[in-house]
């Protein structure tokens, strides 16, 4: 299996998402994200593709998404990228295909949670608000990251946040 780098913004008790959405959106965030990821392959789960802009996968950059449902493949047909796994085997082989690129885990929690012990890196953007969420990031301490470089603290809306690269301890 390819190392991936995970990318997400956690409030301040690890909330990532309510109601197949956001928590919030903070634009420099949404930049970091652009930033990071442009030209990249990124991993998903299935809900957090149908929580793009019309369901579409992402511009310049390889979308591979988890689903049990066979039928996406069809849908999506006109994309040329976007590619469907059920497992993690079919991950493997898909990434084989683009050794080249960085790959970055980018949710939601069911991917996250499932994959995170995948990953050597991981790019939080760390709100230090909590919203009302219903779903998690997994604990990174629990899974064996520390803290290789934190930003200092941005402002938006009245909620501060930093930009914290963790590695493997
Ligand atoms: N704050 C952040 O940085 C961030 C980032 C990303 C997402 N989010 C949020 O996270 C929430 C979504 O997270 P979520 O956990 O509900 O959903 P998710 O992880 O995005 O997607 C779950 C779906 O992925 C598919 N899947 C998962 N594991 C699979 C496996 N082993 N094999 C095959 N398919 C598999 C299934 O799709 P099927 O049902 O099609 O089979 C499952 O329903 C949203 O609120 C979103 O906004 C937040």
């Amino acid at each position: 299996m390819s190392y991936m780098i995970a990318i997400a913004c956690l409030d301040a008790k690890n909330g990532i998402g309510k109601d197949g959405k956001l928590l919030i959106s903070i634009p420099e965030d949404m930049q970091f994200f652009r930033d990071n990821t442009k030209d990249s392959v990124i991993v998903m789960g299935r809900k957090t593709l149908f929580s793009f802009k019309d369901k579409k996968p992402l511009k310049n950059r390889i979308n591979i998404v988890f689903t049990h449902n066979e039928n996406l493949k069809n849908e999506y047909k006109d994309f040329d990228n976007i590619f469907f796994v059920k497992n993690e085997l079919e991950l493997d082989k898909e990434l084989k295909k683009y050794s080249d690129k960085k790959v970055f885990l980018i949710g939601g929690a069911k991917i996250y949670n499932d994959l995170i012990d995948k990953c050597d890196s991981c790019l939080i953007t760390k709100l230090d608000k909590s919203f009302d969420a219903d779903t998690y990031f997994p604990d990174l301490e629990k899974h064996g990251f520390i803290i290789e470089s934190e930003s200092e603290n941005h402002n938006y809306e009245n909620i501060n946040y930093k930009f914290v690269k963790y590695i493997r301890g």
